[in-house]
């Protein structure tokens, strides 16, 4: 079945004044307001929790964030781990703790700042403080910095989620990302964004700064992906693999996959459908497409929606 959700061009891109979602935004990052519309109208007041396999730069944890859930997310690359964990977690409290250090110009003083972090606080604070420190070097290393002013503001504004989930780096297609997530069995939502196109940029952060971010992964525990590469197996097969697994783990939740046609134009949501529904099999119920609108090239944004039972 397919229905629609009509979107505008402003509900469709994420918002850069967004407090916290701001601090950085993938190209293919949602706008988080979105999100949780969508998360509302088909879940309810009733989710427990966000679950985005694919956390990218952590739009889906922002909008966790806001509607006051835990965020499980998985992602690949330890730098936009990094940053979906900031998202997630960071408090004023871990704003402070980087403030008392020398500023983040660069990559050189993320490592000075990660060496002296321990002394700090707790292990659990120093790895949130850390993974805020990764997104302050990552602005510094773009050119644009991040002021710990409007950290600080963005923080006092926005708590983070009472009950915290977990994030980690892994390859969502595998089992061992989702064994060390604890994940609700029952009523959250997996919201996620697959990769989209064989030829989407990817984020391309400095060798230093992804090597510092996978420290403060390991640190925490939290690191499955030095393994792990992206794989090239296209939208459908990719989506179907991290369900499989998902699915291992989960015995009810509302699914949504966003997807938006490949850098060559090809639709794969019809695709994805069936190879979804043969990867689980008996457990995909009221089956549905959301069509969203055009705003990119590439060709219009739907989301695949599904029951998981
Ligand atoms: C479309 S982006 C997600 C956008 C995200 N909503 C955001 O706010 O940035 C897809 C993400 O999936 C990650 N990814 C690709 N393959 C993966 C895999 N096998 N396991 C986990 N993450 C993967 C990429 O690194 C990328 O950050």
């Amino acid at each position: 079945m397919t229905v629609s959700l009509p979107l505008d061009a402003e509900r469709y891109h994420p918002d850069p004044r967004e407090p916290v979602d701001r601090w950085f935004q993938t190209a293919s990052a949602s706008n988080v307001r979105t999100t949780m519309a969508v998360v509302t109208d088909l879940v309810g007041p009733s989710c427990g929790a966000v679950v985005d396999p694919f956390a990218g730069g952590g739009s889906s944890a922002a909008a966790a964030r806001l509607m006051n859930l835990p965020f499980f997310g998985i992602e690949i690359d330890p730098v936009l781990a990094c940053v979906s964990l900031a998202k997630s977690r960071a408090t004023v409290r871990h704003a402070r703790m980087l403030r008392r250090l020398p500023p983040i110009h660069d990559v050189k003083g993320l490592l000075s700042v990660l060496a002296m972090l321990p002394a700090c606080g707790s292990a659990d604070e120093v790895t949130v403080a850390s993974c805020l420190a990764v997104v302050l070097a990552l602005r510094a290393s773009r050119g644009t910095p991040l002021g710990y002013e409007e950290v600080t503001g963005d923080l006092a504004r926005h708590r983070p989620p009472a009950a915290t989930g977990r994030l980690v780096c892994a390859d969502a297609t595998a089992p061992a990302g989702w064994r060390d997530l604890p994940v609700p069995k029952e009523g959250a939502v997996l919201y996620t964004s697959p990769q989209f196109g064989r030829r989407s940029p990817l984020l391309g952060a400095p060798p230093r700064l992804t090597a510092s971010a996978r420290d403060v992964l390991a640190a925490a525990e939290a690191d499955h992906g030095r393994e792990a590469a992206p794989r090239d197996s296209g939208f459908a097969a990719t989506t179907a693999a991290m369900l499989r697994q998902a699915a291992a783990m989960m015995r009810r939740a509302t699914v949504v996959i966003e997807h938006e046609p490949d850098d060559d134009g090809h639709d794969a949501t019809q695709e994805a459908l069936e190879q979804i529904a043969a990867a689980l099999p008996g457990r995909v119920h009221d089956a549905r497409v959301i069509v969203c609108g055009q705003f990119t090239w590439r060709g219009p944004l739907s989301l695949i929606v599904f029951d998981l039972r």
